[in-house]
């Protein structure tokens, strides 16, 4: 059985699957309505909340479980360094008393690899070498081409805020609180002129960020600014924004950021040749943009994979089932450092 850690950010998850990758036990604990009042997450709050989650969270595994485990895994980078430490802690001091190997986890690789985690009791599909991975979430928009488990290269990322990054500023922005991709595509469902594969007809213009940009980065502030300067007096808009106008400038938002998003994958496979694009992290819940990657890659005749969307968020499912292709691909466990910008093309800093 292995059992991963999961504390990068704000939430803190332990999760266990077996040798088939079948998940059989999970257990978080989300910070959500701890960090709301501040309008994103305060990291030295979400460290010492985990310090004292981590314990409990660990008495939730029914015993007959944890005396099956045999391998432990914990997410030691990318993440905010408090957290890190206090998940890696946490995590030596298990391993030592479960007596199994530990072993230092990405968690960037945690959601490349999830759209290849078992659906129920499905068996799960092999890892389909060389693809392309797009992970979109709240701190990272980066696109990665993957050609064997420990062959990752980053193809771009963005310059400034992530693509989630953006949506929750746009809703604390609107007056929709924090986190804020669900809320806001569920106002933008509202807006009757949006293809559900996010092309937009209304009044409202933005512009596709980055699109003769060249190469295959990102960059979503100057978006930010731009829904601003339409929303609020004080950023330069003549009046602020009417409630019964923003799912319309929301849908214009959605369609422009699924058009940003499919440019920098399109461009990349000219010059990559893979027939398999996954699309991962906390915004692949979105629908738009799942419509969008499926639409133009069904074009194109290549494969697009999402994980579940209980996978897309951070979640600690995702790390047992890359502690298990860890362990099946042959690697060994090595003393690990926390590290809070660990690249996962780059080896782990080893302490
Ligand atoms: O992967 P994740 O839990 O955290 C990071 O590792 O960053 O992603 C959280 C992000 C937040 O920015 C949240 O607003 C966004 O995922 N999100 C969505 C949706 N649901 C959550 N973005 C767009 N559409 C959604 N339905
Ligand atoms: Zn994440």
């Amino acid at each position: 059985m292995f059992a991963a850690i999961e504390t990068s950010f704000d939430e803190a998850g332990i999760a266990l699957c077996d040798g088939g990758g079948v998940v059989r036990f999970e257990t978080l604990s989300s910070q959500v309505e701890l960090h709301a009042p501040y309008g994103g997450c305060v990291p030295e709050l979400a460290a010492r909340t985990h310090l004292s989650a981590l314990p409990q969270l660990w008495r939730n595994i029914p015993e007959e479980l944890q005396g099956q485990i045999s391998h432990l895994g914990v997410t030691s980078g990318p993440g905010l360094p408090g957290c890190l430490l206090a998940g890696t802690n946490f995590a030596h001091g298990v391993a030592r008393a479960l007596k199994v190997p530990l072993y230092g986890l990405n968690h960037l690789k945690g959601h490349v690899f999830s759209p290849f985690m078992p659906m129920g009791k499905e068996p799960p599909t092999a890892v389909l070498y060389p693809h392309m991975a797009l992970l979109i979430s709240g701190g990272h928009t980066e696109l990665f081409l993957v050609e064997a488990f420990d062959k990752i290269s980053l193809l771009g990322q963005t310059r400034d805020d992530a693509v989630g990054e953006l949506l929750d500023k746009v809703s604390a922005m609107l007056g929709y609180g924090y986190p804020g991709g669900a809320k806001l595509e569920k106002l933008a469902r509202t807006y009757p002129g949006l293809t559900s594969d996010g092309r937009y007809d209304g009044a409202f213009k933005l512009p596709v960020p980055m699109r003769q940009s060249g190469d295959l980065n990102f960059s979503y502030s100057g978006l930010k600014t731009a829904v601003a300067r339409m929303a609020l007096p004080e950023a330069g808009a003549s009046n602020a924004l009417a409630e019964e106008d923003h799912p319309s400038l929301l849908a214009c938002l959605f369609s422009v950021i699924c058009e940003s998003l499919w440019i920098k994958v399109r461009q990349a496979l000219r010059s990559h040749d893979v027939q398999l694009v996954t699309v991962s992290g906390g915004v692949a819940i979105n629908g738009f943009i799942r419509a969008k990657f499926a639409a133009e890659l069904g074009h194109v005749g290549i494969e697009v994979r999402f994980p579940q969307p209980r996978h897309c968020l951070d979640n600690a499912e995702m790390m047992a089932w890359l502690l298990k292709l860890t362990v099946d691909s042959g690697v060994e466990p090595a003393g690990f450092d926390a590290d809070s910008n660990w690249n996962p093309g780059q080896p782990a800093i080893v302490s």
